[in-house]
């Protein structure tokens, strides 16, 4: 049970969803097995219709764990696409190298390895999608990095933003996780209300929000 849909709901759909093949079904295996999150097969099908009806071709991730979601978005782009993907933890880096290399991205894909807080200044680029998969108590913070490196009419889409239902119900909530639902629900409140964008959250998974950039704003929360 996510917290987020009826799971009758969640079950329906998800078998609708054609099974993965090839190097993607094989890291969903390896991630079940070794307890890594990755973005749940609704929110991969999702993805893969915005890059592809968007046309989007340069894009930038923060959290690539394996490698599985910079995968699907490149298999999602098509020819020509750059993928920026930044990540803390070398263990992940390692497999997600690996993982790339094996896919047969190695030349569109770009691992940079470090905090995103601090990646994120060192950047200096255009994109036409941001995906932000990463520490949910820092998102405010990943969107005032980067609002200014992505294109107008881009899409900035963040995963988990309903963590587990904590973010809309109270008697969900599990004290620990009280600063970063605190954090959660500011960030939403903002990304819904800021004039720069349209924003919608939409639950599927663990809950997503897609903003559309309508205009360049300082981020000054
Ligand atoms: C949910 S996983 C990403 C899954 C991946 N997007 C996928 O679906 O295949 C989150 C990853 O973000 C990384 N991460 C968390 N906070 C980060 C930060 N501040 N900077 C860089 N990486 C971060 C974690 O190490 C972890 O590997």
């Amino acid at each position: 049970m996510s917290n987020i849909n009826y799971d009758y709901i969640q079950n329906y759909v998800n078998q609708l969803i054609p099974k993965s093949e090839g190097i993607l079904a094989e890291l969903e295996g390896y991630a079940k097995e070794n307890h890594v999150p990755i973005i749940t097969p609704d929110v991969a099908a999702f993805l893969s219709i915005l890059i592809k009806s968007t046309n989007a071709k340069k894009i930038l991730e923060i959290g690539t764990a394996i490698g599985y979601s910079a995968i699907l978005m490149g298999r999602a782009a098509g020819d020509n696409f750059k993928i920026t993907t930044i990540e803390k933890n070398q263990e992940m880096i390692d497999l997600a190298s690996k993982n790339i290399k094996a896919a047969g991205y190695d030349n569109n894909i770009n691992i940079l390895s470090g905090d995103a807080s601090e990646i994120l200044q060192s950047i200096d680029d255009n994109y036409d999608m941001i995906f932000i998969d990463a520490a949910k108590g820092q998102y405010m913070d990943f969107l005032r990095l980067s609002f200014d490196k992505l294109k107008i009419g881009g899409l900035f889409i963040c995963d988990n933003v309903l963590f587990r239902g904590m973010v809309a119900e109270r008697s969900l909530l599990i004290r620990r996780k009280i600063t970063i639902v605190k954090r959660l629900k500011r960030f939403l409140s903002y990304i819904s209300n800021h004039e720069a964008m349209d924003t919608v959250v939409i639950p599927m998974g663990d809950g997503v929000s897609i903003s559309m950039k309508k205009k360049e704003a300082v981020i000054d929360d």
